[in-house]
């Protein structure tokens, strides 16, 4: 049977969005919301309140997702189902194993990270990937809870070449705005202060920026920020709020894109990719596409519609991956990790 439309579930964290793509990577509809208001309060996601409200919310989105289209018009169902929490996760692999059940359809559990990394590959009316842009290219994967370097083969094959020895960098950029009281999670307050700050006001650590690997490291950042802020007044920390943004974004960003520039040149792909709720920052887009300009690399960073957590991702791994005969079945639970076969992980 031929994949042309699929429904996507994503319910990993505290987004819950739906989305119908196509095969060819159109996106049809997407729909999502996020939950920021109700973990506010609590300066951090809280597992349980995200899967009360992924059960609240998931339903209606299906039927705004669809816009009046029949449920049995789909020829799949796409869900995350890896990694992620694992209450959230469950709302929507059970909603879809439901569906499939009820509607007779097949469906697939899909990896999140894969979907961040496919996103690229996502049209509309608005984005379409850089002309040339295909398999196979490097990819930074950057989120709250991962900062990644993959060597993207091909479809289904996915090399792990790097990643962080500690802290995310969405992690770092949080917990550099809770610091600062602007709230969680506030990688986009950040970025948004930044933009009225000077950037070589204050001097922050680029961690292992001369490593000769792929790691990454930013809980030095974390800690001299904290001694930084702890040195300075209330009064004098909003005062210099902007500067401060600036230069710890710098700091973030020279290094995101120092280790880019090291993983293109050991693969020698001319493709690279960047993807991940962090790659809505508007500095490091600005920077990495400097970079691919000067190096020509072939760059794609999809809008911030597909960089933050979205279904229309998910759609796609899922659609490509039944396409070639892949399908979950009924035995398909949530899980917190990986499957080994996700990913290849040289020792
Ligand atoms: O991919 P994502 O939506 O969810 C996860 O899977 O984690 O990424 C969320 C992360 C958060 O840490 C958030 O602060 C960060 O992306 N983020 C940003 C920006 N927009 C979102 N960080 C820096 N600058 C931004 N503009
Ligand atoms: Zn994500």
């Amino acid at each position: 049977m031929g994949f042309e439309t699929v429904l996507a579930i994503e319910t990993s964290c505290d987004d819950t969005s739906v989305a119908l793509v196509q095969a060819d990577g159109f996106v049809l509809n997407l729909v999502s919301a996020n939950q920021d208001l109700a973990h506010k309060p609590f300066g951090g996601i809280v597992p349980e309140i995200a899967s009360r409200n992924h059960t609240l919310q998931l339903l209606p989105l299906v039927e705004l997702c669809l816009q009046g289209r029949s449920l049995s018009s789909v020829d799949g169902i796409a869900v995350t189902s890896r990694p992620g929490l694992i209450g959230s996760l469950l709302v929507g692999v059970v909603t879809a194993k439901t569906l499939a059940l009820t509607l007779k359809k097949p469906f697939i559990g899909v990896n999140h990270l894969e979907a961040h990394i496919l996103a690229p590959f996502l049209k509309d009316d608005d984005y379409q990937k850089p002309k040339g842009f295909d398999f196979p290219y490097v990819a930074l994967a950057v989120s709250g809870g991962h900062s990644h370097f993959y060597k993207v083969h091909e479809l289904a094959r996915y090399e792990v070449i790097g990643q962080t020895v500690d802290d995310a960098a969405g992690e770092a950029f949080d917990k550099f705005a809770k610091m600062l009281g602007l709230g969680f999670p506030g990688g986009a307050k950040v970025d948004q202060l930044a933009k009225g700050g000077d950037s070589e006001r204050f001097s922050f650590p680029r961690g292992l920026i001369n490593s000769k690997d792929l790691n990454l490291s930013f809980s030095g950042l974390k800690t001299s920020a904290l001694r930084l802020l702890g040195s300075m007044s209330p009064q004098k920390i909003i005062a210099n709020q902007a500067d401060l943004c600036a230069s710890f974004q710098e700091a973030v960003v020279e290094v995101l894109v120092k280790k880019l520039d090291l993983a293109q040149e050991q693969s020698g792909f001319k493709n690279a990719a960047i993807c991940g709720g962090v790659s809505a920052n508007s500095r490091l887009r600005l920077q990495a596409l400097e970079w691919a300009n000067a190096k020509g690399v072939n760059l794609a960073i999809p809008p911030l519609r597909y960089c933050t957590d979205n279904a229309a991702m998910v759609g796609l791994a899922g659609v490509w991956r039944m396409s070639r005969g892949e399908f979950s079945d009924q035995s398909l639970g949530p899980s917190a990790g990986h499957n080994p076969s996700d990913f290849i992980v040289r020792p």
